[in-house]
């Protein structure tokens, strides 16, 4: 089925149309900066105007958010305006555009993607994904089965959350060499393993397409590969949860 597939960051918001089969991209993948005044009401407007409209879209839509969703209802949003909680996003999207929209969180969709269609995966046993981007968001899965809305990026490291100290963003910010992020990422890394023992660890998010450059200095016990899907899998996994 062709659904639109739209990943809704704290520094992006990316959009394209996914055939859930295949999970291959039917459209030109369309990428905009999330606005500082990251509301409900100006975010739905950017993503009608820059990603609906332009791709016509008038079908399905599955969409990621950053934030705790339960029945398409927002609980949570660490990165983006706190206006978003207790918003029910498919009533907005049925309010607005007139359009179908099922939501999930954006990590819990990434795993989607990656333990749906990545066929040459293990899926044995636990597996978490973990994506670096703005924040840092984990999806677990137990026997190929969603644990929905893991929230370790928000686990407590040096007295702040875990993604204050080793997401992407902070790395950025801190103008933090490869060699030292990875440093604190193996921390960060050792601290999950040692909640939950996972068979596989796969890295996503923006920067897993750099995964080669620091491999080597992540230390830990589990493996750990890239995302197969790289930054598409927020796309293909919001896209595959609005049909399954
Ligand atoms: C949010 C998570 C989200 C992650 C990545 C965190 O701040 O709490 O729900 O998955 O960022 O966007």
């Amino acid at each position: 089925m062709e659904v639109l597939g739209i990943d809704i960051g704290g520094s992006g918001i990316k959009g394209a149309i996914v055939d859930t089969k295949s999970g291959k991209l039917l459209s030109d993948k369309i990428r905009f900066s999330t606005r500082d005044t990251s509301t409900p009401k100006l975010i739905l407007k950017d993503i009608n105007d820059n990603i609906i409209k332009k791709l016509t879209w008038n079908g399905k839509i599955g969409c990621g958010f950053p934030g705790i969703v339960k029945e398409n209802k927002i609980y949570s949003s660490a990165n983006i305006s706190k206006k978003w909680v207790g918003v029910n996003l498919k009533k907005k999207f049925f309010k607005k555009f007139d359009l179908e929209c099922v939501v999930c969180n954006d990590a819990d969709a990434a795993g989607m993607a990656e333990i749906t269609l990545n066929k040459d995966l293990n899926t044995k046993g636990t597996v978490i994904i973990i994506t670096v981007g703005t924040g840092l968001g984990t999806a677990i899965f137990n026997d190929g089965k969603l644990v929905p809305n893991i929230e370790f990026g928000h686990l407590k490291m040096y007295g702040d959350c875990a993604e204050k100290y080793t997401s992407n963003y902070v790395r950025k910010k801190q103008n933090l060499s490869w060699k030292q992020w990875s440093k604190r990422f193996t921390e960060y890394l050792l601290f999950v393993e040692s909640l939950i023992s996972p068979n596989l660890i796969i890295f996503g998010g923006g920067i897993s397409k750099y995964f080669d450059e620091f491999k080597s200095d992540l230390k830990c016990n589990s493996k750990i590969i890239p995302a197969h899907y790289k930054n598409d899998a927020g796309i293909i996994g919001a896209a595959i949860n609005s049909v399954k």
